[in-house]
């Protein structure tokens, strides 16, 4: 009989002891010694948008604990000729242990873990980032203590990474202010998520507002991956730039992120991201440690691979 893998999709697609778990598997490793329990297996990372931190990050994690990662791009594979993410998945799935996929519309993710046997990684769609959010919370924790009950201010556009942070609010039990403008706002599905599930977030237009008492103000890019309307985007999100004023709203103890690549002197000012305050760098290498934990965790629950890791899961006591 086989059994369905268990993928990692999206964080709001998983409980939140789970999502605890993997980050405390990417810990344990990244504090643990070196080890090769991955030896033999193999990653395949399908990259149909531009990558620097996922694709380096996932490969070296995978050698780093014996593996090894093939990468095929949009446009070299037959993807990119119009062979279907259905038969992909199948072939795929043949040739390696687990599949990784940074695309832009969510249903090719979707339909890449609904055909794979093996298990999926989402490595950025239009949609969401989770994997970023992972590493966001382990740099967060691993300067301030756990991340639940504190305040995170998001400045900016209503975007993937805004939506996995409203997924990691839920999840990780924090209070999420997001300022935006009205007509670069949330989609509807993740609003009524959050709202369904209780998560503790507002929406406001104020980036003051957003960033008062934060403990962690975050932002990113005012024009992701494949956004076309580029002039528009700067009009209506000047008014969310992260600078000293904002950073003075915040707690004194606040850190401010973001996942790069990033615009000095657009969503943020040169004097706060390369200030004192900021925690960008540690939140790069954290990719890696993240990104670690989300395959290894892939591997953990899917049953043919537990006995590997299973040593490196904490104990939690009964
Ligand atoms: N929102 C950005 C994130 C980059 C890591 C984009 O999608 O381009």
């Amino acid at each position: 009989m086989t059994t369905s893998p268990k993928h990692f999709l999206d964080i709001h697609k998983l409980d939140a002891k789970t999502v605890r778990e993997i980050l405390d598997l990417g810990l344990a490793i990244k504090n643990g010694p070196p080890d090769k329990r991955l030896e033999g297996k193999t990653l395949a990372m399908i990259f149909e948008k531009p990558s620097t931190r996922t694709r380096v990050s996932f490969e070296v994690g995978m050698k780093q604990l014996g593996g090894d990662a093939v990468m095929l791009g949009g446009k070299d594979s037959q993807l990119g000729r119009g062979e279907t993410v259905a038969d992909t998945a199948r072939v795929l799935s043949r040739y390696v242990d687990a599949i990784m996929i940074r695309t832009d519309d969510p249903k090719k993710l979707i339909e890449l873990a609904e055909y794979a046997e093996v298990p999926v990684i989402n490595g950025l769609t239009d949609s969401s980032h989770p994997c970023q959010l992972m590493a966001d919370i382990m740099t967060y924790e691993e300067h301030r203590g756990p991340i639940a009950g504190k305040k995170v201010a998001w400045c900016g556009d209503g975007n993937n990474m805004a939506a996995s942070f409203i997924h990691a609010a839920g999840r990780f039990g924090f209070s999420l202010s997001l300022a935006m403008p009205s007509e670069l706002g949330l989609s509807a599905d993740v609003l009524e998520w959050a709202e369904s599930e209780g998560v503790d977030f507002s929406v406001s237009e104020s980036a003051d507002e957003a960033c008062s008492d934060a403990d962690l103000v975050v932002t990113d890019t005012w024009v992701s991956m494949g956004d076309a309307d580029a002039d528009k985007r700067h009009k209506l999100l000047q008014p969310f730039q992260v600078n000293d004023a904002r950073m003075a709203l915040a707690k004194n103890d606040a850190l401010f992120m973001h996942c790069l690549p990033a615009h000095r002197g657009e969503e943020v000012s040169a004097s706060v991201i390369d200030g004192p305050s900021s925690v960008i760098w540690e939140e790069a290498e954290q990719n890696l440690h993240g990104q670690v934990g989300s395959h290894g965790w892939c591997f953990v629950l899917n049953e043919q691979f537990q006995q590997r890791f299973f040593n490196y899961l904490p104990d939690r006591g009964a």
